[in-house]
């Protein structure tokens, strides 16, 4: 097929939900991608927080061609060897908690808030935060505080209650004896980059405590060494009743995780929450070269030395020009806060081959491989500062 062919295909065949990009990718290797006419591009949002590892991390591969030609798939009814090892795993790195598997983010915090309703008994509110993102299915995209994604939905899903991120008031105001938990990004990525405060996390978890309240963490984006640790919540001196997980811990493959502490682990029962593909074994082998990678190949300790350089970089173009307002994130979670649109910024970086990405309108957002390079982020500061001084500078 040639590129028109591509498109034309698209438009026919495919529903029209997302926002196209008029390139097609054919190969990807570390930080590049290379397109259908062998043009080259640095990938600074690869696979949209999926891409921790770059493209095509050659243990993956590795785990993947090992595995599909042995056991492709099985039933969560019979037993498996990847898929008890990566639970193993991930509860080794996290809490006492035992985990259950989906395909992805919406369906982990879909689970989170059926157990929270389950463990309620009766109590069944959720607090979520305003600009937060959970996903698109029913609930959490009623979980959601972004009107935007919500309208044309409506009626939404009973019983939840978004409130201002960062303000213990406003989820104090909020609590009745109806609610049964508080969910949320510790950095909301599509919300704009906004990072939580210390005191409101540590408040939260008070509060959740004192009124046996379940404190569910989104650690959808945030998660698998994104923030510079392997979680996010290690940063904020707090463990989660519930984490969720998905995006870069299957190395590119779909999958979805909850952690739940463990005491509270068992209030779901055998036939009350199920997903035919989760942990299959191919995507648990997967998953578990993933964490494997990150530990072998010390991508922690790079991430939080590469996050020093890129935000010092990203503060020297502050400091250049006047349309940056603010630089901000986490570990390999930036947001470089605009007062302008950023969507030409954008173009103009993909035309020059670096792939970034805007969010809330005004927000780029770079969240570059773990092992990226000075090089590499060297480059793309180039591409963006350029960019920046076409479009709109002073
Ligand atoms: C924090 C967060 N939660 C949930 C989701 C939904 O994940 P998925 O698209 O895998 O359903 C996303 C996706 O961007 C996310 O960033």
């Amino acid at each position: 097929m040639n590129k028109e062919e591509i498109f034309d295909s698209y438009k026919e065949n495919i529903m029209p939900t997302y926002t196209k990009v008029p390139l097609v990718f054919v190969k990807g290797k570390g930080s590049r991608l290379w397109d259908i006419h062998s043009k080259a591009y640095l990938d600074f949002f690869p696979g949209w927080g999926v891409g921790n590892l770059g493209h095509c991390h050659p243990k993956v591969v590795q785990a993947v061609r090992d595995q599909v030609s042995k056991l492709i798939f099985i039933p969560n009814n019979y037993y498996q060897i990847p898929q008890a090892k990566l639970a193993k795993e991930l509860v080794y790195w996290t809490y006492p908690a035992k985990v259950f598997f989906c395909n992805s983010g919406a369906e982990a915090n879909e689970g989170a808030i059926k157990l929270s309703r389950k463990y309620g008994q009766g109590r069944y509110e959720i607090i979520t935060f305003d600009d937060s993102f959970h996903g698109r299915t029913l609930a959490t995209l009623t979980a959601t505080g972004q009107k935007k994604y919500q309208e044309g939905f409506q009626p939404l899903v009973e019983g939840f209650k978004t409130v201002k991120f960062n303000d213990i008031n406003a989820v104090k105001n909020a609590i009745t004896d109806k609610t049964v938990a508080v969910m949320l990004e510790l950095v909301q990525g599509e919300g704009g980059v906004n990072v939580a405060d210390k005191d409101f996390v540590l408040g939260l978890r008070k509060i959740c405590d004192e009124r046996k309240m379940l404190l569910i963490i989104d650690e959808v984006q945030t998660g698998i060494g994104r923030t510079g640790k392997l979680f996010c919540y290690q940063h904020f001196g707090i463990t989660p009743d519930i984490m969720t997980l998905a995006k870069a811990l299957g190395g590119g493959l779909p999958i979805g995780v909850m952690v739940v502490r463990k005491d509270i682990a068992d209030t779901l029962q055998p036939g009350m929450h199920a997903s035919t593909f989760g942990g299959g074994p191919v995507i648990s082998k997967a998953a578990l070269a993933v964490l494997t990678a990150i530990q072998k190949e010390k991508l922690l300790a790079n991430a939080s030395k590469m996050s020093e350089y890129l935000f010092a970089k990203l503060n020297e173009l502050k400091n250049k020009y006047s349309t940056i307002k603010e630089v901000r994130g986490l570990g390999l979670m930036a947001g470089v806060q605009l007062s302008i649109p950023g969507k030409a910024i954008v173009e103009k970086c993909t035309e020059s081959g670096l792939l970034i990405n805007c969010t809330h309108d005004t927000v780029l957002r770079l969240m570059p491989a773990l092992n990226i390079t000075k090089k590499e982020i060297d480059k793309a500061i180039t591409i963006l500062d350029t960019a920046i001084s076409l479009v709109g500078s002073s």
